[in-house]
């Protein structure tokens, strides 16, 4: 179900208080109510909610408590935590927020009523808010429907969103928004030119592919968008321990990523000619598998000592940002869960991103912080290059000691790409660990919301 604001006419206020308001706040509540508050011991701490009956036994009105908090310094989402203590029913913010905080408190209900029900009899429910005034409802609905989209997509797991439904939920986000689409599968990567593709998913069942996007106006500026769709990682024949392979269906979280942030611009008509590529493969196991020191030669001609089969998301992007560089885009912007290093560096809520445009970083930095959208600028530090030159080849995919592994990789990618003024690159988690307000555990939507921002400061 998509993520709706409620438009009941009957709707509960909820009373936003601080501990600094709440005597305030207290003083406007007749006494009974008063003392029904405070025998619950509701003290206006972040996230505390009281609920105040109506005579008949039905809630009157909620108080939430908002701690301390005077902006949003704190942390972020926090509303979605008091959303997850209401009962059902349909609610109102009646007071006690800013407009940035209100903004910030409906996009986190929405985020937050989010459930991956598919493979449940009994959907839950979550309380229901009606978008407070002077919002534009429709474009947070399409925030969240954006994040909800990257999540499901992250949270099937491989047996149903191999590279053939992926391909599929590519190509229904194309249909809808009615860009043109187009799949090079199989034997006919290696005829197209587009060989590391083939080589890492020639060994899974479902064939490997390359999925290719365009909308808009050919005159606008060109934007382009490569994902890593690996719909599954097993490390190949370096294979993965049981506990690392775990979660690596969301090893196609970049696809998920750059179709969510794609679905946001296309809904939004922006004036940009946008192109998605994503690179769709298992990385599996069978005789046919490519092996540790084989020499695998890309599309753009350099050569790579493959040195770990479970390097494979720097293979098979190393292809799709070649063919993104030969149009020379405006701006070209790749995400990839592509590092266990990004976390050690980071942790899974803060991905690094990668550019040489300082003016650039710095707008991404800034919108991050404005759309609570974390992200962190790490360098391609040229002094690492020499860390993946090998001994027989142009290139190693896998560097010795793994140090910086998420530098290496980032300057692995680089690479690929000479003709493009403006690139970015983001070493994605695309996973919640454990359950927080707004970020239920499982596949998550990062970077999305301060790109599009980003994007639009840059073309409108
Ligand atoms: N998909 C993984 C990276 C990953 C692992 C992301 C765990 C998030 C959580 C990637 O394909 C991979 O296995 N990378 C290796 C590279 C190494 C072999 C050079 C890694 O990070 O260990
Ligand atoms: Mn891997
Ligand atoms: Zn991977």
């Amino acid at each position: 179900m998509p993520p709706r604001f409620s438009t009941a006419e009957k709707t509960v206020p909820i009373y936003v208080v601080t501990t600094k308001s709440l005597p305030q706040a207290l003083e406007q509540l007749e006494i009974a109510a008063r003392n029904w508050v405070d025998a619950g011991g509701f003290a206006a701490k972040l996230g505390q909610v009281a609920l105040i009956p109506a005579p008949d036994g039905s809630i009157l009105a909620v108080l939430a408590g908002w701690g301390d908090r005077t902006a949003r310094d704190q942390g972020w989402f926090h509303f979605a935590g008091i959303a997850d203590k209401l009962p059902e029913g349909d609610y109102r913010i009646e007071s006690g927020l800013g407009k940035d905080e209100l903004e910030e408190a409906a996009l986190a209900w929405l985020l937050g009523g989010y459930r991956f029900d598919k493979y449940k009899e009994q959907p839950e429910q979550h309380a229901r808010l009606v978008c407070p005034q002077g919002l534009d409802a429709a474009r947070i609905e399409l925030k969240a429907e954006a994040t909800f989209l990257t999540r499901d997509l992250i949270n099937t797991p491989a047996s149903d969103m191999g590279p053939e439904a992926l391909e599929a939920a590519f190509m229904a986000l194309a249909k809808r928004h009615k860009a043109k689409a187009s799949a090079i599968i199989g034997a006919d990567l290696l005829k197209e030119n587009l060989p590391l593709i083939h080589t890492v998913g020639r060994a899974a069942e479902q064939p490997p592919r390359l999925l290719d996007m365009i909308w808009g106006d050919e005159s606008a500026p060109k934007l382009t968008l490569v994902g890593k769709g690996v719909c599954f990682d097993t490390g190949g024949l370096n294979i993965k321990p049981g506990a690392s392979m775990g979660i690596m269906k969301k090893d196609m979280g970049g696809a998920a990523n750059v179709l969510g942030l794609a679905h946001m611009i296309m809904s939004l008509g922006l004036r940009v000619r946008l192109r998605v590529l994503v690179p769709a493969v298992e990385n599996a196991i069978s005789a046919s598998a490519f092996r540790p020191g084989d020499i695998l030669r890309s599309r753009k001609g350099l050569t790579i000592e493959n040195n770990n089969t479970d390097a494979e998301g720097r293979l098979v992007l190393a292809d799709a940002l070649a063919m993104a560089d030969e149009e020379s885009p405006d701006l070209l912007i790749s995400m990839a869960t592509l590092t266990g290093a990004a976390r050690v560096a980071l942790g899974a809520d803060l991905p690094p991103f990668y550019t040489d445009d300082g003016a650039l970083a710095h707008r991404i930095s800034r919108a991050a912080r404005a759309v609570a959208d974390p992200l962190w600028r790490m360098p391609f530090w040229d002094g690492y290059e020499r860390q993946i030159e090998p001994g027989i080849a142009d290139l190693d995919n896998a560097p010795k000691g793994g140090m910086a592994g998420s530098i290496t990789a980032a300057l692995f990618l680089r690479r690929f790409v000479e003709n493009t003024t403006q690139f970015v690159h983001f070493d994605i988690y695309g996973w919640v660990p454990e359950s927080r307000p707004a970020r239920p555990k499982g596949g998550e939507a990062q970077g999305g919301r301060a790109l599009l921002a980003v994007i639009e400061e840059l073309y409108t």
